[in-house]
């Protein structure tokens, strides 16, 4: 059993948990956790999970009977411990101060050295280490590099053995170190992009692993590709990608950036790239599944006005129906479909729709309905943001 410790925005990334491991495998845990029952869940696969970690003890209580727990147990499991160790402790859901979860460290610390066992803490600014600390500490990565991660949901307590923290790293590198980006297409974030991805709930075996050529990858298709921040983090999934876009611009820069990802990752993935109209391509098959990030119109710095609001959602509309329209005798029936359409945020923080969201049947598709998540959660945006993304989980009717 594990628990993910979830992102900025929990519902994505509960949803993305229930795409992979089924809606009876995976709970809620407090508003910013889930429980995943499963062996093994690395964060590496994972776009909407900060951590994850293996369930170590379940207690009910507060700070004080965790504290205490952690001091008996891991005093005992480390008293006889060759080498350094490091330790850092996050305490997630919690009223406690940080310097509170720094003493059950520093006690443990003292603890130890009456055995002659040395352990470095990882100084808490606040009570849980964040993403950029206990990735850069590589805790959870030896079996030297501890993090406990330490959840209440108001009832139950768990306790974690962090497996890793997100890899901001890599994913910095996938959005700003590759070759070709374009601030005015809009930079889909890489994270987003996994939860994408992970949200088709492929079955499984379905993605080759790369060593054997014999396996026949399933291949995603994104006809909106742009930079192809899509296809990147599906080829990394392990899956063979496809692209097109109105833009030869965007298949170039496409291009550039699939070249980039094998020989910077020295990995190798089948890929395939053309120009082509959304509304009027004719695919080349097979297309076992459709993940993108559709046309958004223009992106706003302030509410537009209703005219304004009126002209882009008509516009984006028509683009996005008449794409359904076109590709929809081109899929096969079951074909899971993730898109990210636009959705506009007025000044008092409500969302103006796509149209065509209320007539999905009528276009011959089907909703796909999460267990733990509302569709009107799947909304992705920054606090300052007008134009946020709106995802729409899809299976061919
Ligand atoms: C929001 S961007 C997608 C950005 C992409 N996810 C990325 O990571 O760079 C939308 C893309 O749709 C393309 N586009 C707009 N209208 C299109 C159409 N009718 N058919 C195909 N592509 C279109 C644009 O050229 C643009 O690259």
């Amino acid at each position: 059993m594990y628990v993910a410790i979830l992102g900025r925005q929990p519902a994505l990334g509960m949803a993305e948990l229930e795409q992979l491991f089924g809606s009876k495998h995976t709970a809620w845990f407090g508003d910013a956790a889930a429980r995943v029952a499963t062996d093994t869940l690395s964060v590496d696969r994972l776009g909407g999970s900060q951590k994850t970690g293996r369930i170590v003890a379940e207690l009910t209580g507060d700070w004080r009977r965790a504290s205490q727990h952690i001091i008996k147990s891991y005093t005992q499991a480390w008293m006889a411990h060759e080498g350094k160790l490091t330790l850092g402790i996050s305490a997630y859901g919690f009223s406690v101060s940080p310097r509170e979860v720094q003493k059950t460290a520093i006690i443990l610390k003292q603890k130890l050295r009456e055995h002659g066992v040395s352990l470095r803490v990882i100084p808490n600014a606040e009570p849980a280490l964040n993403t950029a600390t206990s990735h850069h500490n590589k805790l959870g990565l030896a079996d030297n590099k501890v993090e406990l991660l330490v959840v209440s949901d108001g009832r139950t307590i768990i306790i974690a053995e962090s497996v890793g923290a997100q890899n901001i790293t890599a994913l910095a590198a996938r959005d700003q170190a590759r070759p070709r980006t374009d601030a005015f297409v809009g930079m889909l974030p890489p994270k987003l992009a996994r939860m994408m991805i992970n949200m088709l709930a492929m079955p499984p075996g379905s993605r080759g692993t790369g060593d054997d050529p014999d396996i026949l990858r399933q291949r995603i298709l994104d006809p909106f590709c742009g930079t192809g921040t899509l296809l990147q983090e599906a080829a990394l999934l392990g899956f063979a990608v496809y692209g097109t876009d109105l833009s030869e611009k965007m298949i170039r820069y496409s291009r550039d950036n699939l070249n980039w990802l094998e020989e910077s990752h020295r990995i190798h993935f089948d890929w395939y790239l053309h120009e082509g109209d959304a509304m009027t391509t004719t695919w080349q098959q097979p297309i076992d599944a459709v993940a993108c990030e559709t046309y958004l119109g223009q992106p706003f710095s302030a509410p537009p006005s209703a005219a304004k609001l009126r002209e882009v959602r008509g516009n984006c509309n028509h683009i996005v129906s008449d794409f359904l329209v076109n590709i929809h005798p081109q899929l096969s029936s079951g074909t899971p479909l993730c898109l990210a359409v636009p959705a506009w945020r007025d000044a008092r923080g409500l969302f103006t729709h796509l149209p065509l969201i209320s007539g999905l049947e009528r276009l011959g598709y089907q909703r796909r309905m999460l267990t733990h998540v509302t569709p009107a959660q799947l909304l992705y945006y920054r606090e300052n943001q007008v134009v946020a993304r709106e995802l729409l989980l899809l299976e061919k009717a």
